[in-house]
């Protein structure tokens, strides 16, 4: 696309507020922002987005697409649509694909993919196994490193002091190394005695993966934490000078084990859906929060509704509006989800030019009517997998636009980007 756009009468959230403002975009990027820019663009095509308020694209860390081996629920067509159709223009897709994603040859072959049909942009993560620390160091296209020091959804374990030394060691120490902490001995435990991974589990595996990078001098992040005592360790490892980052899923602020009773396997997530008590933590924490991301984990209803569930699901597409509420009802501010899922996770990764709406910054924006309540459904849902844990919750907050590198790919309901139009992340 050439040329330039102004989107005016919008609203734009910052990182310190909301200001009525116009933006002026060229081709990819953002030219200017500012009160008043049609004088300043006389050929600009103008549009007129009043009564929207525009966020920088959000940038969703943990995402699983599913592809290759699982297109059935979900492949990288479906799953970056999704993405879309909740606002987010960035995704960083997990390893836990079959086969999984942990040397040269499986990142090549996703990355070609995702190439021909990703509608969002992206990143891949390379996962760590028992034996490919060397190599999983050297694939710089790789995002980041996923270490699964407890098991979860397929094959992918580190749960050896070796490997996990080797991995901490080797990783570039510039770069992400992201951990699922749940401990595999306590997970084994709990599981023979009727109980499914209760708090101590992620509890002495975060103390344990902060307890080896603050003694092997790297950087870490921590996904999905999803309890207070792992947030008060994580703030006590920064207090001594560790650099550490976490992130924490929506359905762990907005879901608890109240909702599992209804929710039954549909609820079923590792780490689990926690007490009310330990959801109230995290929001009392908050600002021990980098980041939200989704841990978008789709299985199909046949599979969750089976004789042995899978754990995860889908998030994607409920996770901005689900945020849009909670600032309705005065829980958080709109910079604040502007911070916690744009700004910080480009920041944290090194995202080039993404992260921000202001000059020089890739036109990704997400355009959402403050106003309109609606109540989420599990039709016309993106996912391949076609179902949500919030279906029946009414919200106050719509994703209606979202601009892409400065093209528009999603419009009141409909996905207007080609296969192929997301392009891999650059890192700084
Ligand atoms: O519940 C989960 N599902 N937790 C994970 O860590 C993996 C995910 C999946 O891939 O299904
Ligand atoms: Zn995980
Ligand atoms: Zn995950």
């Amino acid at each position: 696309m050439t040329g330039q756009i102004l989107l005016y009468g919008g609203r734009i959230v910052t990182a310190v507020g909301v200001e009525r403002q116009d933006m002026l975009i060229e081709n990819e990027h953002i030219l200017a922002v500012g009160a008043r820019l049609s004088g300043d663009a006389p050929q600009a095509t103008r549009i007129n987005v009043e009564g929207l308020t525009l966020f920088p694209g959000l940038i969703d860390v943990h995402v699983h697409l599913r592809e290759p081996g699982g297109e059935y629920k979900e492949d990288i067509f479906t799953g970056t649509s999704a993405a879309l159709a909740g606002g987010i223009t960035t995704v960083l897709a997990m390893p836990n694909t079959n086969p999984p994603v942990t040397h040269r040859d499986t990142l090549t072959d996703v990355l070609a993919k995702a190439a021909t049909r990703a509608v969002c942009d992206y990143g891949f993560y390379i996962g760590g196994t028992l034996d490919n620390a060397e190599e999983a160091a050297r694939l710089s296209d790789a995002i980041g490193l996923k270490l699964y020091v407890g098991s979860s959804t397929g094959t992918l374990l580190v749960d050896q002091l070796f490997a996990q030394i080797a991995h901490l060691t080797r990783y570039p120490k510039d770069r992400i190394i992201a951990v699922h902490a749940e401990d595999e001995a306590a997970v084994q435990y709990y599981a023979t005695r009727g109980r499914r991974r209760p708090p101590i589990c992620a509890a002495l595996a975060v103390s344990h993966v902060l307890t080896l990078a603050e003694q092997l001098e790297r950087r870490l992040h921590i996904c999905h934490v999803s309890t207070g005592y792992e947030l008060a360790l994580i703030r006590a490892a920064r207090a001594r000078g560790l650099d550490v980052t976490c992130e924490v899923s929506p359905h762990h602020l907005f879901l608890s084990t109240e909702d599992e009773q209804r929710l039954g396997a549909l609820g079923q997530v590792n780490p689990p859906l926690r007490a009310r008590e330990e959801v109230d933590a995290l929001w009392a924490q908050s600002d021990a929060i980098d980041m939200i991301a989704t841990d978008h984990a789709p299985h199909t209803l046949d599979e969750k509704t089976g004789a042995l569930p899978p754990s995860g699901m889908p998030g994607l597409e409920t996770m901005l509006p689900l945020m849009l509420d909670a600032a309705h009802t005065g829980r958080l501010s709109l910079s604040d989800i502007a911070r916690r899922t744009s700004t910080r996770p480009a920041e944290v990764f090194g995202l080039a030019d993404k992260g921000q709406i202001a000059p020089g910054y890739h036109a990704d924006l997400t355009l959402v009517d403050l106003d309109e309540a609606w109540t989420i459904e599990n039709e016309g849902l993106h996912t391949r997998c076609g179902w949500t844990p919030f279906a029946g919750r009414t919200v106050c907050g719509r994703v209606k636009q979202v601009y892409l590198r400065g093209k528009r790919v999603f419009a009141d309901g409909d996905i207007l980007a080609q296969p192929g139009d997301g392009h891999p992340v650059a890192q700084s």
